[in-house]
């Protein structure tokens, strides 16, 4: 089930974007929500929130077991999967798109007509042969979708504050599968933040440095988040935690290395070897630990919570409360090699508005995936230069 792409690289083809009307120098921003989220468009006020956040970390579960194949390059990525939107216009005349920001994703790319096998989406699906300034650079090659170039706009096209992109390049999807009966999508393709040679943050660099940030705020915030493309978005302040990137050949993925985690003073060790053995992703919502870490993790909260877990949690969650109202939740440290980042509760359960509080991690074999719950409020820097990822707390309503 699912959408397919396979884009393969090729680095012959890059070809340095450069600016039009505005000439950002140092970087820029730009607004980025929870799709469920008041803020967003695709804002449901009669949606259940306790099903959405269910909805959401079975997503995630689904998302790692496919980004678990992603070492062979040809990843499925699915957009419909990810959290965090942001609006983007496509071509000339500029087309609105709704992107997911995904960090772990090596291409960008969007539904394209004309269209062999396209998903149900709400809004017109990109014409290239109605934009003016498309360019295609393949097509054939790639099994389900091609690369091309074309002028990519952040910002309302019609606004003072609009940056945009000549010659960025992405991937078309004209032949994603789609199963009939699911719902129409709101979400029109991917961003990719992956550490790649495609990637946006690669194509940009030229001109505004190799570093990116974001600021997220929760589920249901009433105010956006920020993305800031650029050398704007270095970090300044105390308490940033500072950790170095792991690359591993061949992978887009952010990893870095988890030595261990502490509930109040009760520390765990990571297993051996722990080198790259968790990736930061913006397209996951809940957090997923290696099992061993994770059982650890989770018996020492069991032990130091004084209130009884529910007999029968709502899966995928393992270990839920009543209510954490009035009950000293411990202090979670996540020791990163280089620095520690403690998480405040919020970050690693989730808050129902019926009072149920749930564990929002999960076990998983391999590989560790730091889930955007725990990232948000803070502002998560990726610098491909130093090789850091960073982390600085935020109230990302104001960031
Ligand atoms: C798309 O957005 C509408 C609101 O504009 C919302 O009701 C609907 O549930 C969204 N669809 C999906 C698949 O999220
Ligand atoms: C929301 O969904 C949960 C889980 O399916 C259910 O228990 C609850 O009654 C629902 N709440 C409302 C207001 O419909
Ligand atoms: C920009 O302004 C033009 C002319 O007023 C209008 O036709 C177009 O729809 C506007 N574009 C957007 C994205 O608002
Ligand atoms: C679209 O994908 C299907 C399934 O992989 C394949 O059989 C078909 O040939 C593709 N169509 C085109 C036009 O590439
Ligand atoms: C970004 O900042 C770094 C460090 O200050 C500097 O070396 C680099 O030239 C800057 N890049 C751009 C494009 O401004």
């Amino acid at each position: 089930m699912g959408l397919i792409l396979l884009l393969i690289v090729q680095l012959t083809l890059l070809s340095t974007p450069s600016t039009t009307t505005a000439k950002p120098t140092n970087g820029f921003s730009v607004d980025i929500f929870h799709r469920d989220s008041p803020v967003s468009p695709f804002y449901n006020p009669s949606m259940n929130r306790t099903e959405a956040i269910i909805w959401a970390a079975k997503r995630s579960i689904s998302r790692s077991n496919m980004l678990l194949n992603l070492d062979s390059a040809e990843a499925p990525i699915l957009p419909c999967e990810a959290n965090y939107l942001m609006r983007i216009w496509l071509g000339t005349p500029p087309l609105e798109q709704f992107v997911t920001v995904d960090s772990g994703s090596a291409e960008t790319w969007v539904q394209c007509e004309p269209c062999d096998n396209c998903y149900r989406q709400a809004t017109p699906i990109f014409d290239l042969i109605k934009s003016s300034t498309y360019n295609r650079l393949t097509y054939g090659t790639f099994s389900r979708g091609g690369l091309g170039t074309d002028v990519l706009r952040f910002g309302d096209p019609n606004s003072s504050n609009m940056v945009s992109f000549n010659n960025l390049v992405f991937g078309c999807g004209f032949n994603n599968s789609w199963k009939p009966y699911e719902p129409i999508q709101n979400v029109t393709g991917i961003l990719g933040l992956g550490n790649s040679p495609l990637s946006f943050v690669a194509q940009l660099s030229s001109q505004l440095g190799q570093i990116f940030s974001y600021c997220l705020t929760s589920y249901y915030s009433p105010s956006s988040g920020t993305f800031r493309f650029g050398n704007e978005s270095t970090q300044s302040g105390n308490s940033i935690s500072t950790t170095p990137m792991v690359q591993k050949p061949g992978n887009a993925l952010y990893y870095v290395t988890l030595n261990g985690i502490s509930v109040d003073e009760d520390r765990v060790d990571a297993k051996q070897p722990s080198e790259g053995n968790m990736f930061v992703d913006s397209g996951s919502s809940v957090t997923m630990l290696e099992s061993s870490l994770y059982y650890a993790v989770q018996n020492l909260l069991l032990d130091n919570i004084e209130s009884d877990p529910l007999d029968q949690p709502n899966p995928p969650f393992r270990v839920c409360y009543e209510s954490l109202e009035n009950v000293d939740v411990p202090t979670l440290t996540f020791h990163f090699a280089g620095d520690d980042l403690i998480m405040m509760e919020s970050n690693f359960f989730h808050f129902f508005k019926s009072g149920i509080a749930c564990l929002a991690l999960e076990p998983r074999d391999g590989t560790s995936i730091l889930g955007s719950v725990s990232q948000v409020d803070y502002k998560v820097e990726y610098d491909l230069g130093r090789k850091t990822v960073s982390f600085a707390p935020a109230d990302c309503t104001r960031d």
